[in-house]
């Protein structure tokens, strides 16, 4: 097959390393493709104590075009190897790309499960692995689904959730139906490969206000549907730990945000109780995918998309980043929190702290000895009634670049407040995405724990579990910390910072062999 040169091609393969590297702004702990393209995680899961990520790739350079499936292995959720691209496009029912999907293990088969592209639409699809997962072999009946279910008008069709429940596989497809809403239709099988449709599990309202947070789209991607807290999916509950079904709310191409629904899966159907944001930053955690690992933690992975323009990104040579490993728990009040695995504790370096301290009155500031680029920040702060903080991060020396995290509490003294990021003075640029980023909190006695890591463009920010994540492009190179009461009265009880190692010491190579 002869393969035509994309036109956004226009970087050498040899020097797409180089460029990427030499990017001040790609961050050092976070996983990264070797150089190129990056979406989704996919696949993501825990097999004989190794855990896998495979990701949406494209070597070819920093757009999307022809995805593969990376793959890098670790046994720490730390440190990454990276192994050889698990699956490439090929002629037939993937020829022009194998889109998201999942890992399964059929009773001891690693299997995936993917959405192979071909004459622009997505079908089902499988593909069988050796037992180290590093070798597959897709199925010669693919596309296992010959097409979207009959008689629906859908806006698209692509991306999976499978599940066992006793001897049957149960799997979700994402979809719209046109002129109502998002969707995931319900298949069931015995063997992966042949499949019956069994319905939609939930319809959303693709009416409302397509400004909204929470607005469900017309289309939803990667729909990830879980028990949280004990218990398998489709069991009695033992306790009140909801189901949950995670979807990534998407628009005619536009990435909008991810959202997710509490409720109980039971027989055919999702009877939903509340919808929630899932991630403050909205698009810059996209198409998140989780898994149980061996110890029985839930784990997330979400996508940080890019905020600069596609030149700049093909500039750059790579574009997109995974987020932290998140462990995914409830809330007393049935809300997902989520906090960056333990494990990632093991790159802090060089502590630093603030002594605690009652911050009052506007401009109130705090020294500290903190800076860097690759920071872990972890404060805990009590607001009183209409107090406000202010957290600034990469500040350059001369005030003219930072990134700001303010917590605000009402001034109603209700437990209730504000996380917000303004990025607006974050760059320099004026090309870049500096939109806000906000959502409410809940704040007992006006009590925060704040976690915030900085890894150079990338920000995960953890205020009370509810999560902001977002890019940043400074352009002064800045790596100040600052701390000021902006408001009233602020308790500051603890300020802990290290700076945070990298991951990745050896020189990667786009295409990696077999180690
Ligand atoms: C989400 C998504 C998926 C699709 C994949 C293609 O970001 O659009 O729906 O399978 O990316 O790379």
């Amino acid at each position: 097959m002869t393969e035509t040169i994309h036109p956004l091609a226009t970087i050498p393969r040899e020097e797409l390393l180089s460029r990427a590297e030499a990017d001040p702004l790609r961050p050092r702990f976070h996983f990264v493709s070797p150089a190129g393209w990056l979406n989704d995680p996919n696949g993501v899961s825990q097999w004989n104590g190794t855990y896998h990520l495979f990701y949406q790739y494209n070597p070819e350079g920093a757009f999307h075009h022809r995805i593969q499936w990376g793959h890098a292995t670790s046994t720490d959720l730390v440190t990454w190897t990276d192994q050889p691209v698990a699956l490439e496009p090929s002629a037939g029912p993937d020829a022009e790309g194998c889109w998201s999907g999942v890992l399964v293990n059929d009773d001891g088969t690693p299997t995936l499960v993917y959405s192979g592209r071909f004459e622009g639409k997505e079908l089902p699809c499988v593909a069988v692995g050796s037992p180290d997962l590093l070798t597959w072999t897709k199925d010669p009946g693919n596309p296992v689904i010959a097409a979207p279910p009959a008689g629906v008008d859908i806006t698209a069709y692509r991306d999976h959730c499978v599940w066992r429940e006793g001897d049957t596989w149960r799997q979700l497809v994402g979809s719209g139906i046109r002129d109502v809403g998002g969707t995931a239709f319900l298949y069931e099988s015995s063997d992966l490969r042949t499949w019956d449709y069994r319905g939609p599990l939930l319809i959303g309202d693709a009416q409302g206000d397509p400004a909204d947070t929470d607005w469900t789209g017309t289309m939803w991607e990667c729909v990830d549907l879980f028990r949280a807290g004990q218990g398998r999916l489709g069991s009695a509950p033992a306790d009140h730990s909801p189901d949950v079904l995670v979807f990534s709310a998407w628009d005619d191409g536009e990435t909008r945000h991810p959202l997710y629904w509490t409720g109980r899966y039971a027989g055919d159907t999702f009877t939903s109780e509340a919808l929630h944001r899932l991630d403050y930053g909205g698009r810059f955690f996209y198409a998140p995918q989780s898994f149980l690992d061996e110890s029985g933690r839930r784990v997330m992975f979400g996508w940080m998309q890019e905020g600069r323009s596609d030149a700049a990104m093909v500039d750059a040579g790579w574009s997109g980043v995974m987020s932290l490993p998140r462990l995914t728990t409830v809330a007393n009040d049935g809300t997902l929190e989520f906090a960056p695995v333990p494990e990632i504790g093991k790159l802090r370096r060089n502590h630093t702290s603030v002594p605690a301290q009652v911050l009052v009155g506007a401009g109130t500031r705090v020294t500290t000895v903190v800076s860097g680029n690759q920071l872990d920040l972890e404060l805990d702060v009590q607001l009183a009634p209409g107090a406000e903080i202010r957290l600034g991060v990469l500040a350059s020396a001369d005030g003219a670049e930072q990134t700001v995290i303010v917590l605000g509490r009402d001034a109603d003294g209700t437990p209730t407040g504000t996380l917000r990021l303004d990025r607006t003075r974050s760059s320099l640029d004026s090309a870049v995405d500096v939109e806000e980023k906000s959502g409410p909190l809940s704040m007992t006695d006006g009590r925060v724990r704040l976690r915030v890591l900085v890894d150079r463009s990338a920000v995960e920010i953890f205020a009370n579990g509810k999560p902001l994540t977002a890019r940043i492009y400074p352009t002064l190179g800045g790596e100040g910390v600052t701390l000021a009461a902006t408001e009233g009265s602020v308790r500051l009880l603890s300020f802990d910072a290290w700076t945070m190692a990298g991951v990745f010491e050896e020189t990667r190579s786009l295409l990696p062999e077999r180690k």
